[in-house]
């Protein structure tokens, strides 16, 4: 190819770049890598065990004793080592289910499952809030889908009930408590609108592991349901401190996806020193109770302060607090000044989040103290005052998503 071709070529693709960025920052919509300061309100460490001692020695003892720093290869190649195995035997034994099976990350799990369970000539229900890693599993799975309004379970049973013939298989895919409203699926209804109509159901219990039922071990858990779903995913980066995730299923399902999930495929194993870390993150999180209550007291706490406050927060009573601001621009500028005064919050916009919901998302973990939550909310309530927001334009706009 001509010199002179091949620049013009990167000059029109330089272009179009940068065209793409000065759009997202029109739209306050550009986002740029920053670390974290002052009192962390956004980390999904809930049970705040990140720095906890005795996951430093599990990683360290383990390192000591011979694993190495590599796992060399995928798992289907050299990288499984009988660690690995151990630790899905011992999820599966926490979790109540028949077996498990360890992906490099919740991301890679809900691609790797979706696209490889659900066939193009499938149809899925899929609640309007699901975190984009099982939106990104269901695209690639190119089957039929129906997206119903985030937690209305009357639409999920209209969809239901339309002419689905040709279908081969139903599908519903929920989060128990989702990552951005911080409110919870009813389980026992989507479990009974699964069964009436012939579903499938895969629960994503990202930010319920650890943090609700009975030892943390999730909602399904708590509600008593785990042998009527037939998929939960487990991230282990939130409350367990780690890295990864389990799907716990079958042991059936398991060896399927051991055969046909790409991303467990044709991916690394993570080092196996991991698993080591993983190993005592269950058995810490299995007796964290103190945590799990403290965490649930000032979760109560902070969201009575914001309701005090006139806040929009959504309907939720978990440790993941929205704090509803609707434009784009407000959400970046409440969190600029909430940083200011020494609080780490981050806005979150579109995609995360529809157009025209834009928020805080408050997570919080154990570790923090109701003086430091009371703090915060007096500091947002005159940031309002001082950016001098009309408290009518806190109506819930949470309720408006498509
Ligand atoms: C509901 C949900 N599922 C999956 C993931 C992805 O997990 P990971 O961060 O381990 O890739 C997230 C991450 O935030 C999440 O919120």
């Amino acid at each position: 190819m001509a010199k002179g071709l091949a620049r013009k070529q990167v000059s029109e693709f330089t272009r179009r770049i940068d065209a793409e960025l000065a759009a997202l920052a029109s739209q306050d919509q550009l986002r740029c890598l920053a670390a974290i300061g002052g009192v962390n309100l956004c980390s999904n460490d809930y049970l705040g065990l990140a720095t906890d001692p005795r996951l430093r020695a599990a990683v360290a003892s383990a390192l000591t004793e011979g694993l190495p720093v590599a796992s060399t290869g995928s798992r289907l190649l050299s990288g499984n080592a009988e660690i690995w195995e151990v630790l899905e035997f011992e999820i599966a034994q926490f979790i109540g289910s028949e077996a498990a099976l360890y992906f490099n990350s919740g991301y890679s799990a809900n691609v790797g499952l979706l696209s490889a369970l659900i066939r193009p000539a499938d149809i899925v229900f899929s609640d309007a809030a699901n975190h984009a890693s099982l939106i990104d599993g269901l695209r690639l799975s190119s089957a039929r889908k129906a997206i119903f309004p985030h937690l209305d379970m009357d639409a999920l049973e209209q969809e239901l009930c339309k002419d689905c013939s040709g279908a081969a298989q139903k599908f519903i895919v929920s989060e128990s408590i989702f990552s951005m409203d911080g409110d919870r699926a009813p389980i026992s209804d989507l479990v009974a609108l699964a069964e009436r109509y012939g579903a499938e159901l895969i629960i994503d219990e990202a930010h319920a592991t650890g943090v609700v039922g009975p030892q943390g071990k999730g909602l399904v858990a708590a509600c008593g349901l785990s042998e009527r779903i037939l998929v939960t995913v487990h991230p282990c980066g939130k409350a367990l401190a780690g890295m990864g995730c389990f799907v716990c299923c079958s042991q059936k399902l398991k060896q399927y996806l051991v055969n046909r999930a790409r991303p467990f495929i044709f991916s690394t194993a993570l080092p196996p020193y991991v698993a080591a870390q993983m190993r005592a993150a269950i058995r810490i999180v299995a007796a964290a109770d103190r945590e799990r209550n403290d965490l649930a007291v000032l979760a109560a706490f902070l969201r009575d302060r914001l309701r005090q406050g006139a806040f929009d927060i959504g309907s939720g009573d978990t440790q993941i607090i929205p704090v509803f601001l609707g434009e784009n621009e407000r959400a970046v500028r409440f969190s600029a000044l909430l940083n200011e005064a020494g609080f780490g919050v981050r806005p979150i916009r579109p995609p995360s989040v529809p157009a025209g919901t834009s928020r805080l998302r408050l997570s919080l973990n154990a570790k923090l103290s109701t003086t430091l939550l009371a703090r915060f909310a007096d500091a947002l309530i005159s940031i309002r005052e001082r950016e001098q927001v009309p408290l009518q334009e806190q109506v819930p706009l949470h309720a408006v998503q498509p």
